[in-house]
């Protein structure tokens, strides 16, 4: 590439302002400027000039984000009642097997009925509209079920939204989807393209996009639909049933789904989907699947819920939309734990109505399931809000070379190596990876590490974007910027002083939380101090994890299993890794190790606490055991001297006694530490 430094600066600060702002029309108000294909290009043009200029990577540049961020200037609402998702099924058998399992959690009769509501699943977004004596008072969207956005004057705008209801129980919250029909969002697309507007890429998007808008006159001007399907809180019951209840939601003005059935079968409601399905073309809105619901609302009680979908409803979707297209490449990201993920960039083609351009690919074991390589032509599947994936290889029988999955880090260039066991491929690279830099910085400084005070996110984001940090050691060299960071706006002399004090104060880290805080996998604080009682300092510790017999000296150690000895292995084996120790090694000198064990009868001891500790907190509770020179495990086995059970201890509790092993309660454990 042939491009100054300057120049490769220059672009890259442009290409991540533009790709953000990119992603904030896409993501936040549904209203794409550029093709997936365009955007790609920016994508990957990023990417290319990063590559050859690694140490350029901004802490805000595009190959480091998930998406973007939400940034809705919308109010937020906590939901009085949570607003839940459905579980899918994708099979008759497994409407089947809902149904079975409805029967066995209510332990019915063979010969007992199950009546359910059949009905469609509309593709838009819910809403739920709270009306007091009649009167609405609030609408808002689902968000992330806990707390959505207020729309009310957005939907006070919806013609199908009734501003006041007679005979409805005192306090009401109907809940329904907000959508636009197939037709009407074809004529919006029309006019915007007319008039220079944005285009939205389906209904869902429109209709999503129309109703989340500060200014309630631009959704007055858009065709927005409601169909209710169900309620949230409620001063006294709609019915006994869902099929009265929604009866009633239609009395009170509420528009209702005419394909609404009671079904009493798996014959029944497999029909019914059948005939949804027939009918799904000639609607006038998308539709998604069927959904069915346990009718008697006593059982939908007693059914309750699991995770954040009740056991009483069921989404029975249509099947995937599919096409075929040509794998163009395989890029591979790299995430903020060194995660390396395939993404296959795609020709450009359309499925069930949206371009696709981009496809993931899983991991490596998914393109050697696949036979993936570039170039191959392959049926792509997008399901529902699914990111698209790849289904099938079309030509994997062509006689080409395998794919093979990259074994350094394309951020990094170091080794990138998957743990036994795991089909997860990552860097190694941790503290020189940009990548992952922000996210090991943070760490770094966390308050469980190096506890470095006024260092937060946003501080570390702002130096690193200045450049002045790339590895943590350059955060004991932020003193050779501090006239700089004085002219810099929000800075005082009297914070910036206090900042480099705290840093300061850190150059003799207590070691434990100074091992920790490199970030290695699976050394967490407790591991730090198991491997520092035995190797005494991090250089002894380095030179074991470089030396032949590695993995069984550092598996030996009391409290380090194999995964924990070959992480260690990994970045130790990684030049960057013990540059950049060294480095950090040149600005700190970690104390010596102090294990802050007492000798007592308990030393060397393993105990295990269980059920809920009243008085302390689980960590507490561990760290007296340490401090006692016990170690606290977390599961009882045969090493076990003693058990500290408090309230709701379960099988750690029956096995202990299987084991024969001492059990006592939180109050004796507290006279053992005090006596110590
Ligand atoms: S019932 C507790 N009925 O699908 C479950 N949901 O995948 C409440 N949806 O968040 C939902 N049509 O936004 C129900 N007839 C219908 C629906 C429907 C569309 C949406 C709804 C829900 C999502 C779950």
């Amino acid at each position: 590439m042939s491009i100054s430094e300057a120049d490769a600066a220059n672009r890259l600060m442009r290409l991540a302002k533009e790709i953000a702002r990119h992603n904030r029309l896409y993501h936040d108000r549904d209203a794409p400027e550029i093709t997936d294909a365009d955007y790609d290009a920016l994508v990957r043009e990023n990417a290319a000039i990063e590559t050859v200029f690694p140490h350029l990577v901004r802490a805000d540049s595009p190959s480091r984000a998930v998406g973007a961020a939400p940034s809705s200037p919308l109010a937020k609402v906590a939901h009085a009642r949570p607003m839940l998702s459905l579980e899918n099924a994708f099979s008759g058998e497994e409407v089947a097997e809902f149904i079975a399992r409805v029967r066995r959690f209510l332990s019915l009769a063979p010969q007992e009925p199950v009546a359910l509501t059949a009905e469609p699943k509309i593709d838009g977004l819910s809403c739920s509209l709270r009306y007091e004596d009649g009167a609405l008072v609030l609408a808002a969207t689902r968000g992330d079920g806990a707390i959505g956005e207020d729309v009310t004057p957005n939907a006070r705008t919806i013609a199908d939204i009734p501003q006041r209801i007679a005979g409805a129980p005192a306090l009401i919250e109907v809940r329904g989807e907000v959508y636009m029909a197939k037709a009407d969002f074809a004529a919006l697309n029309q006019r915007q393209a007319e008039s220079g507007g944005k285009i939205f890429a389906n209904p869902r998007n429109a209709a999503a996009g129309s109703l989340r808008q500060k200014d309630a006159s631009i959704t007055a001007a858009r065709p927005l639909r409601f169909l209710a399907h169900g309620w949230g809180e409620l001063s006294e019951p709609l019915g006994h049933t869902q099929g009265s209840a929604m009866a009633r939601l239609a009395g009170f003005g509420f528009p209702v789904s005419n394909l609404l059935r009671m079904v009493g079968s798996v014959e029944e409601a497999l029909a019914q989907y059948a005939a949804i399905e027939q009918a799904r073309a000639d609607l006038p809105f998308d539709i998604d699947g069927v959904v069915y619901k346990v009718d008697r609302l006593d059982w939908q009680e007693r059914l309750g819920q699991v995770a954040r979908a009740p056991r009483w409803g069921l989404a029975h979707k249509f099947p995937a939309e599919r096409a075929e297209t040509t794998l163009e490449a395989i890029d591979i990201q790299v995430g903020r734990t060194g995660k390396l993920t395939p993404v296959g960039r795609l020709t450009p083609v359309g499925v069930g109505g949206v371009m696709v351009a981009n496809v993931t690919l899983h991991n490596r074991d998914e393109i050697a399931r696949l036979g993936l390589r570039v170039g191959d032509r392959v049926r792509i599947q997008r399901a529902g809000d699914v990111i698209p994936q790849v289904v099938e290889n079309l030509t994997r029988d062509e006689p080409r070379a395998a794919y093979s999955f990259p074994d350094h880090c394309p951020e990094c260039a170091s080794e990138a190596v998957a743990e036994e066991g795991e089909v997860d491929v990552r860097c190694t690279g941790g503290l020189i990876c940009p990548a992952q830099r922000i996210e090991r910085l943070k760490h770094f400084v966390s308050r469980a590490a190096m506890d470095i005070e006024g260092l937060g996110e946003k501080t570390i984001v702002e130096f690193a974007e200045l450049d002045w940090l790339h590895a943590p050691a350059d955060i004991f060299r932020l003193n050779t910027h501090r006239s700089d960071l004085l002219g810099r706006e929000g800075w005082k002399e009297k914070s910036v002083d206090n900042l480099l004090a705290a840093i300061d104060a850190k150059r003799e880290p207590e070691p434990a939380r100074f091992l920790f805080g490199l970030g290695i996998r699976h050394v967490g604080i407790v591991t730090a101090k198991d491997l520092l009682r035995c190797f005494g300092t991090i250089e002894r510790l380095r030179e074991v994890a470089i030396g032949d017999n590695a993995q069984g000296e550092l598996s030996s150690v009391e409290g380090v299993g194999p995964v924990v000895a070959e992480a260690l292995v990994d970045f130790f084996h990684e030049p960057h890794n013990r540059a950049a120790l060294d480095d950090l090694l040149s600005e700190v000198r970690p104390q010596p190790f102090q294990s802050q064990a007492q000798q007592t009868e308990w030393s060397g001891k393993t105990i295990v606490f269980t059920g809920s500790l009243e008085t302390m907190s689980r960590d507490e509770a561990k760290a007296q055991a340490e401090r006692l020179g016990a170690r606290a495990a977390g599961s009882v086995s045969a090493k076990t001297d003693l058990v500290v059970a408090g309230p709701g201890a379960g099988s750690k509790l029956k096995k202990a006694a299987e084991l024969g092993i001492r059990v006592i309660n939180e109050a004796e454990w507290a006279q053992i530490v005090a006596e110590a």
